[in-house]
């Protein structure tokens, strides 16, 4: 709030209570010339004004009031810009960085200042974890079981299919076949591979994308000729003159994409090739990707669900992408 606004809210909210203070006041010492129980003067059909003040113990409450909003706006903020004399905070605004925010949740994790959905997911955890556990290891040690072992059980496949259907099918959809910017994991197509254990990795530690927007300062005609190129590359029909000028440009783009466009799952970047399309194949949709560039986000699910559950999510993915 800029200092005009906190001189505003100030100053109208303490002339407000200044205002009603005097009214207070008024009301209680003036007599308006006629002693208290008399009559006003004032008659209307057989009904008199009588001068009668507010009961005391009414207006006493007004005090009352008064005075704990004086006391209230001293100690807790409220008066613009004004703290209040506690340092009482609605929440933890010195959290300024996703840095800050983890250290604060650490903080108060080993602080055992558990917040309600903490304590929820341990009581979950004590009553459910146990069947999750008999799923994904070996019987009788701690080792996990194969994650092509453990796609081929139908009974944790189903538990699977749960999981994921309350944590990925928002993004992925129902059946994982994903949508626009969210990648279909029902087929064999991967921007950071599909052996199990990459996949595995995937969900554990999440992933960030980063096709980074117009890296070579490309004007109209550049994106044009480059873009032409990109489509040429899955046999689409296109002026082969720009995109052969678009060929010549594309060595920028070959470090992430490879010198061949099939992509390097060690970037995230999709092979441009296969005509399979993340954020759209269309002209315009292409020219976006490479103006403005992409970050596409993957949640990292360890810290959300452990590691017994994304072990069986990883089975699951793996068999959805090899189901044919
Ligand atoms: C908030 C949306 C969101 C949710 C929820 C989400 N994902 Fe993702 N996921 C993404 C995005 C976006 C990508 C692509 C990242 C990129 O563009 O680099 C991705 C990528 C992936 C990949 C890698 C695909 C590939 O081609 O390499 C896998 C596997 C995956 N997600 C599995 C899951 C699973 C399992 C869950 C549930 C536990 C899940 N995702 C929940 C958004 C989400
Ligand atoms: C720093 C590495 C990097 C460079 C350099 C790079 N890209 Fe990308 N590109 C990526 C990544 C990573 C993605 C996927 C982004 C995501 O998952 O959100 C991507 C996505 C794309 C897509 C979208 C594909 C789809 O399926 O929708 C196109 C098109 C593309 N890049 C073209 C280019 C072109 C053309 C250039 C050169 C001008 C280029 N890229 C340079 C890393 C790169």
């Amino acid at each position: 709030m800029n200092t005009f606004w906190s001189v505003w809210i100030t100053v109208i909210t303490l002339g407000t209570l200044c205002g009603i203070g005097a009214l207070l006041y008024w009301v209680s010492k003036d007599k308006m010339g006629v002693e208290e129980g008399e009559d006003m003067g004032h008659e209307y059909d057989g009904i008199r004004e009588i001068n009668n003040p507010l009961p005391k113990w009414w207006s006493y409450m007004f005090w009352g009031t008064l005075v704990f909003a004086l006391v209230y706006l001293a100690l807790f903020p409220g008066l613009g810009n004004f703290k209040g004399l506690l340092g009482w905070q609605s929440s933890n605004q010195t959290v300024t960085n996703l840095e800050e925010s983890r250290q604060a949740i650490a903080d108060a994790q080993a602080a055992k200042q558990l917040n309600q959905y903490a304590r929820e997911l341990e009581t979950a955890d004590g009553e459910f974890g146990e069947i999750f556990r008999d799923l994904v290891y070996r019987e009788g040690t701690d080792e996990y079981r194969d994650l092509v072992e453990l796609s081929q059980d139908d009974q944790a496949m189903k538990t699977a299919q749960r999981l994921f259907l309350q944590n990925c099918s928002q993004c992925h959809g129902s059946t994982g076949r994903g949508q626009l910017s969210y990648p279909n994991l029902a087929d064999k197509d991967w921007l950071y591979g599909g052996e199990p254990m990459s996949i595995k990795q995937t969900i554990m530690h999440g992933r960030i994308g980063n096709m980074p927007a117009n890296i070579s300062g490309l004007d109209e005609q550049g994106v044009d000729e480059i873009v032409s190129y990109v489509l040429s590359l899955s046999g689409r029909k296109v002026n082969s003159r720009d995109a052969e000028a678009g060929r010549q440009k594309f060595a920028a783009c070959a470090a992430c994409h490879g010198t061949d466009a099939k992509g390097n799952p060690a970037f995230g970047a999709p092979n441009l090739t296969d005509n399979t399309w993340l954020y759209g194949g269309n002209r315009a949709q292409v020219e976006e990707t490479i103006l403005y560039g992409r970050q596409g986000v993957m949640p990292a699910w360890s810290p959300i669900l452990g590691e017994d559950k994304v072990h069986l999510l990883s089975a699951y993915v793996w068999k959805i992408s090899n189901n044919d």
